[in-house]
C-alpha cells in the first residue's frame, strides 16, 4: 500500500484508515482508490473490527479525484477505466464507516465523505463540489447524495457554482454530525466509533442496511425491509443478552452472535 495507511487495531474494535497522499492534498487517484477498496474489504472481514474511521490529514480529507490523471482522458477511456467501480466496492462495506474530516473535502473528497455513514468535521473543514469550475460535474454521487443530504436548493447552488461551504454551514444543512476543534476531531470520531462498537454488531449491521434502504425504496418497501430485519434480530444471542441486561439492570455484553 502506497497511499493508504491502515491500522486495524487503532483502538479496541475501531480501525483507522488514513488517506496518505499529502503533497497532492490526498487527490484520489486510481491507485489510492483501489488500495482503499482492498483495505475496506479486509477490515470488513476482520472480526476484531467493528467500526472503521476514514480520515486524511489536518489540511485535507481529500481535494477530489486526481485532475492530472483525468485531464487527457477521452470518454471511452473513462468508460473503460471505470474508476467508480472501486467506489461501488467501498459502498458494500457492511460495518459502519465514519469520516473524520479536516480541511478540504472537495469533489470526490466530499463524495467519499458522503459515502461514509457519518461525518465528524474539524472546524476548518470545507465541503464543496467544484467540478463545474473545471468543466465537468460530480461523478461519484455528488448530485445524488448531496441533494438527499441537504436538499435541492442548497445542493443545486453548490454543484452549479462550485462554492465551498464551511463546517458550520455543513452542520446546519444536515450534511455532517458534529464540529470539533481541529486538535480533537480524530479523538471525538473515535469516541463516536467506540459508542457504536459497544453495540451488537449484528444489530448495527442490519440497522445500517435498513437506514440505507430509505434512500432507494418506497416507504412501504422500506418499512417491510426494516420489519424483516427487526424480526431477524430475535434469532441473535445479542438480542437475548441486551433485553436480559435491561431487565437485570446491568450492562449488556454483546458477542456478535
Ligand atoms: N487533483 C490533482 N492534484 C491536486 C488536486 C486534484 N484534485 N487538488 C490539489 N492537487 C495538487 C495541486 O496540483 C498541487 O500540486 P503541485 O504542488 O504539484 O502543483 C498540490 O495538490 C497542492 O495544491 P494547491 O497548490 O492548489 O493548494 P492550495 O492550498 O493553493 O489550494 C485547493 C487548495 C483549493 C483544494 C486546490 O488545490 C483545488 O482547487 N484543487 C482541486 C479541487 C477540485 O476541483 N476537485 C474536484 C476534482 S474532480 C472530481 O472530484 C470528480 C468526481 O466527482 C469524482
Amino acid at each position: 500500500m502506497e497511499f493508504i495507511i491502515s491500522e486495524p487495531n487503532y483502538k479496541p474494535k475501531v480501525a483507522l484508515v488514513r488517506l496518505n497522499r499529502p503533497k497532492e492534498l490526498n487527490a484520489l487517484n486510481l491507485q489510492l482508490m483501489g488500495e482503499l477498496r482492498d483495505t475496506m474489504a479486509e477490515l470488513d472481514n476482520n472480526p476484531e473490527v467493528r467500526v472503521i474511521i476514514i480520515t486524511g490529514n489536518e489540511k485535507a480529507f481529500a481535494a477530489g479525484a486526481d485532475i492530472k490523471q483525468m485531464s487527457s482522458k477521452t470518454a471511452i477511456d473513462m468508460l473503460q477505466i471505470d474508476q467508480f467501480s472501486t467506489w461501488d466496492g467501498i459502498r458494500k462495506t457492511k460495518k459502519p464507516i465514519i469520516a473524520a474530516v479536516s480541511g478540504f473535502a472537495l469533489g470526490g473528497g466530499c463524495e467519499l465523505a458522503m459515502l461514509c455513514d457519518m461525518i465528524v468535521a474539524s472546524e476548518t473543514a470545507k465541503f464543496g463540489q467544484p467540478e463545474i469550475k473545471i468543466g465537468v460535474m460530480p461523478g461519484a454521487g455528488g448530485t445524488q447524495r448531496l441533494t438527499r443530504a441537504i436538499g435541492k436548493a442548497r445542493a443545486m447552488e453548490m454543484v452549479l457554482t462550485g462554492k465551498f461551504i464551511s463546517a458550520e454551514e455543513a452542520l446546519q444543512s444536515g450534511l455532517i454530525n458534529k464540529i470539533v476543534p481541529v486538535e480533537l476531531y480524530l479523538n471525538e470520531t473515535v469516541k463516536l466509533a467506540q459508542d457504536i462498537a459497544e453495540m451488537s454488531p449484528i444489530a448495527v449491521q442490519l440497522a445500517k442496511e435498513s437506514v440505507n434502504k430509505a434512500f432507494d425504496s418506497s416507504l412501504q418497501e422500506g418499512l417491510f425491509f426494516e420489519r424483516k430485519n427487526f424480526y431477524m434480530l430475535f434469532a441473535s444471542e445479542d438480542q437475548k443478552e441486551g433485553m436480559a441486561a435491561f431487565v437485570e439492570k446491568r450492562k449488556p455484553e454483546f458477542k456478535g452472535k
